[in-house]
């Protein structure tokens, strides 16, 4: 596996967190190839993580054992035009694209490629990233993504392709949520007072602490709750407001919302 040939196609957002974890694992020995259409972008993915860039996908794809298709999904059809003729036999293509089926993957690539798909999210970027893949391949192919998505982070199987959809809007997703509930915690704290380097640093570092008490207690997240909250006290005043004013629900509806439109994508 160190050896592996490791091909992008696209190198923008996700692309560079999957790049930065492997980097950041010490996969020193995984060659990593980006084909990426904007030179800045292709200069600056260079210069950061030594990755060999290129412009034209058929240079990155023609030797590589593994090919992550990381490009929007409205441009998967296009991305993986006449690309078989240059894909290696057994290569394993993994996509990363919200809502892009199999099915559709397998067509694109006239119908012959070893393909797994994969949802990641970008604390990747920290080696903190969430994985979940799903792969009608063969075992190979699933061990050959887990040791790149094990470099970022941890990763789990799904063994039906439909629940990829909840994965996307819990996961793939998810971090956009926590930073929201940053977001606002550090404007409130800055209304009430804190100036807004304080403030920022209340929030990011108590989202970051109390994620890694739900990771490393071995504690629901509903036990932890509870156990912060003393009855009359300054937090259940806080949850009192926030269950009235319908946060759950909120949240709720959103996770069901990415779920839809993941299923739209298809
Ligand atoms: N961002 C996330 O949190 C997240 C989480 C999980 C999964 N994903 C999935 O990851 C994928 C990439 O998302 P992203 O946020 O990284 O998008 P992004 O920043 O827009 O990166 C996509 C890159 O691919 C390039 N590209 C477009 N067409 C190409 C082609 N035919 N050949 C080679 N490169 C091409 C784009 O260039 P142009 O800008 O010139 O088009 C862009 O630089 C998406 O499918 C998304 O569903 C993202």
């Amino acid at each position: 596996m160190q050896q592996l040939k490791i091909a992008f196609i696209g190198g923008g957002n996700m692309a560079e967190a999957l790049i930065a974890g492997l980097r950041g694992a010490g996969h020193e020995g995984c060659h990593i190839a980006v084909s990426e259409p904007q030179a800045a972008r292709r200069d600056y993915l260079s210069d950061q993580y030594g990755v060999s860039c290129m412009q034209q996908n058929s240079d990155a794809v023609s030797s590589a054992d593994v090919l992550i298709m990381a490009v929007k999904p409205q441009q998967m059809q296009d991305a993986l035009k006449d690309m078989s003729e240059h894909l290696k036999v057994d290569a394993t293509v993994i996509s990363i694209a919200a809502g892009v089926s199999t099915a559709s993957l397998k067509s694109w690539l006239n119908g012959d490629a070893n393909i797994v798909r994969v949802m990641p999210n970008t604390p990747s970027l920290l080696g903190a990233g969430m994985s979940v893949l799903f792969s009608d391949a063969d075992e190979l192919h699933k061990k050959r993504t887990e040791y790149v998505l094990n470099a970022c982070g941890e990763s789990l199987r799904v063994d039906k392709e439909q629940m990829m959809h909840a994965v996307t809007a819990v996961s793939g997703s998810g971090p956009a949520y926590l930073f929201l509930m940053a977001e606002v915690m550090q404007a409130t704290g800055e209304k009430l007072g804190l100036n807004t380097e304080v403030a920022a640093k209340l929030a990011a570092q108590t989202v970051f602490g109390a994620g890694k008490m739900l990771v490393e207690s071995g504690r629901s997240a509903k036990d932890l709750r509870h156990q912060v909250t003393s009855p009359g006290g300054t937090t259940q005043a806080a949850l009192d407001v926030m269950y009235e004013e319908g946060m759950p629900a909120a949240i709720r509806q959103g996770v069901e919302a990415a779920s839809k439109r993941s299923q739209e994508l298809s």
